[in-house]
């Protein structure tokens, strides 16, 4: 697959790997695990969690993994060893079960199984003004993406989707369509806001959904355990900077985007979204 450079607002250019017309991954990822998704064997227990990029996905990964094990003392790994498109099929059959899968890929990319029903989906959604500072950290601060532009520069790439995964709203589009004409399939939609405001409630919500029952003193310590100062601590070094400092577990704020929009750049981003997402059943909270 062809690496491509996709020019932002001023004269920068972003490093993504082709995989279809307007179909982008990050440039390092690897050929074989990407295309291997759909036909990734799962196993009956196979929970699927499924996200846009920087909506909250390692937050919710290390969470399940917590509540499924019934213990706040779970393997000490990286998601991305449970991440479909990332993962080599040897490292996604050596993790031992329940498995917590996750994916930024599409419905229509998951198995068949997980598609028919068989498998739990959880489907995590942030507002997108968040998300795209989020993201823009991510691609300014990982080498490989070798992207050095402004973050108002880089909202020409976040409104055409020309970034690894591709547009937000077409990825909210396509799993709104999912949801609305699947009312059968069990998906438990949960916002990274919501997840913030009553993360107790909403872990209960998760531990319901996923059939298992804990005490209140239990659910309680996972809630903490996964607290973003918790995770930073024990996770920030996962995925660093050049000179250490942690991009997946940087600031885990609602309303940071505050800090990086003007109001010119709040009310455009407002107008793409009720251009791009007129009539969405998603409420998206940009303040607690
Ligand atoms: P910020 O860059 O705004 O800080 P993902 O896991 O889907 O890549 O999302 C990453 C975003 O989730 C980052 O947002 C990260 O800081 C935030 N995050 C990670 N762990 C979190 C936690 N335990 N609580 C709240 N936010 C968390």
């Amino acid at each position: 697959m062809p690496l491509v450079r996709l020019p932002d607002g001023g004269g920068h250019s972003i490093l993504v790997m082709q995989c279809a017309e307007n179909i982008y991954v990050a440039p390092d990822m690897d050929e074989e695990a990407l295309s291997k998704v759909h036909n990734i064997p799962l196993r009956s227990e196979d929970i699927i969690l499924c996200s846009y990029p920087k909506s909250g996905c390692h937050w919710l990964w290390e969470m399940i993994r917590m509540l499924l094990a019934k213990s706040t003392d779970v393997e000490h790994f990286e998601k991305e060893k449970c991440m479909m498109e990332f993962a080599s099929h040897d490292v996604l059959s050596a993790v031992s079960s329940p498995r917590v899968l996750n994916t930024h890929f599409l419905f229509e990319q998951l198995p068949p199984p997980a598609q028919s029903g068989q498998h739990k989906l959880v489907f995590v959604y942030r507002n997108p003004k968040d998300v795209a500072v989020s993201f823009y950290n991510h691609h300014f601060k990982f080498p490989e993406y070798e992207y050095k532009g402004s973050f108002s520069d880089y909202l020409h790439l976040f409104y055409n989707g020309h970034l690894d995964f591709g547009s937000f709203f077409a990825y909210m589009r396509d799993w709104e369509a999912v949801i609305s004409s699947n009312p059968q399939l069990p998906i438990l939609i949960l916002s990274y806001e919501d997840m913030q405001e009553s993360p107790l409630e909403n872990a209960q919500r998760m531990a319901h959904f996923l059939e298992v029952e804990l005490d209140d003193a239990l659910m309680k310590s996972i809630v903490e355990k996964c607290s973003f100062s918790n995770m930073q601590e024990r996770k920030g070094k996962e995925w660093t900077t050049l000179y250490g400092e942690p991009v997946m577990y940087r600031k885990g704020k609602v309303g940071d985007w505050r800090n990086w929009f003007t109001v010119a750049q709040s009310d455009m981003f407002d107008a793409v979204c009720e251009k791009e997402l007129a009539g969405s059943r998603f409420h998206f909270r940009y303040t607690l």
